[in-house]
């Protein structure tokens, strides 16, 4: 599908939701979508501190910058850089993720002596940013469905120097409640989604975007954040995330699960880096409160991938 038809469809489906977040006002929606992103690298710092990793890029005549003091392992590349095939990246020194991607595992907060579940996890950016934030402490099951992607997932968690992961291969939606139900202090579902929120990356094939499509991942993400539910402790921590753009895949998504579920209330999604409220799905008190505790990243003006992100407690 064409970049043009997907930004016509995204255009088409914020209109049918007229509530925006004032923070949002002064430009056509349709601003938001566009921009160039820059490529990000995660530094490993399991395996290198990031000032000896830039100045190894440095001598090969790549030129970084960090992207926050707040995110010193996090830093922009020159565009021309072809870095996947560095032997630093080969050895697992970095990683090339989104700074959005990043920011969803820094609302987790995951802290050494954590079992954390990354319950969509390949091909693993997130999980092995977890385990690097715990220091290869404490425990990261990381569960993904697809045999494939799950080849990848240890490939990179192998790579980065990982030792406190588990792989899973399972659908998290059937797990059976026995084995894992209330088992971790923090859960992570960065969700299958229509992935629309990749379009400012021209070299990334987009999949199409019809309502169909985008409706059959809001009932599949419903699924996943009421299984995280079952498998958080209580005062457990719950992450949710998408790469979609769309409303239904993300507020409508958590707003169906704090209508669902009495136990479980929403946090601030608490990033450190600047974003936008969330859209308003109903204008309540709810929906209010939704949009302003939920994390939304633009091309435009965040300079990142477009991405969702929103944080719970699940009451004792
Ligand atoms: C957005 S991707 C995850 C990206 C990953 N978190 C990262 O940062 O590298 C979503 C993943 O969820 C997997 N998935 C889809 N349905 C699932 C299910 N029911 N149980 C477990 N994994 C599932 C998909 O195969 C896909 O790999």
């Amino acid at each position: 599908m064409a970049r043009s038809e997907i930004m016509l469809f995204l255009e088409e489906s914020f209109r049918s939701y007229p509530t925006v977040p004032q923070q949002w006002k002064g430009y056509p929606l349709s601003r938001y979508l566009k921009g160039s992103i820059p490529i990000y690298i995660r530094i490993n710092t399991l395996k290198v501190k990031p000032k000896h990793l830039l100045d190894l890029l440095k001598k090969k005549g790549i030129m970084t910058s960090i992207v926050s003091p707040r995110i010193p392992f996090v830093a922009t590349v020159d565009r021309g850089s072809n870095i996947g095939f560095l032997p630093e990246h080969l050895a697992g020194y970095f990683y090339i993720q989104n700074l959005a991607s990043v920011l969803a595992v820094l609302a987790l907060n995951p802290s050494a002596n954590d079992i954390v579940l990354d319950g969509c996890a390949a091909p693993g950016g997130k999980t092995t940013l977890i385990s690097q934030l715990m220091r290869n402490k404490g425990t990261v099951v990381a569960n993904e469905i697809d045999k494939k992607r799950t080849v990848s997932l240890l490939s990179n968690i192998s790579r980065m120097g990982c030792t406190n992961v588990i792989v899973t291969r399972e659908d998290l939606t059937r797990i059976p409640s026995s084995t894992w139900e209330e088992r971790f202090d923090k859960v992570l579902i960065d969700a299958p989604c229509t992935g629309d929120g990749l379009l400012p990356n021209k070299h990334e094939k987009l999949r199409p975007l019809s309502t169909r499509r985008v409706v059959e991942h809001s009932e599949r993400q419903k699924k996943l954040v009421q299984t995280a539910l079952k498998l958080l402790k209580p005062n457990g921590i719950l992450v949710y995330s998408t790469c979609s753009f769309t409303i239904e895949q993300n507020e409508a998504v958590i707003r169906w699960l704090l209508e669902n579920n009495p136990n479980v209330e929403i946090l601030p999604a608490d990033i450190p880096f600047d974003h936008f409220e969330g859209f308003i799905v109903s204008d309540d008190d709810l929906g209010r409160h939704i949009s302003s505790a939920v994390a939304r990243l633009f091309p435009f003006p965040h300079q990142t991938i477009g991405f969702f992100i929103s944080k719970f407690r699940k009451k004792p």
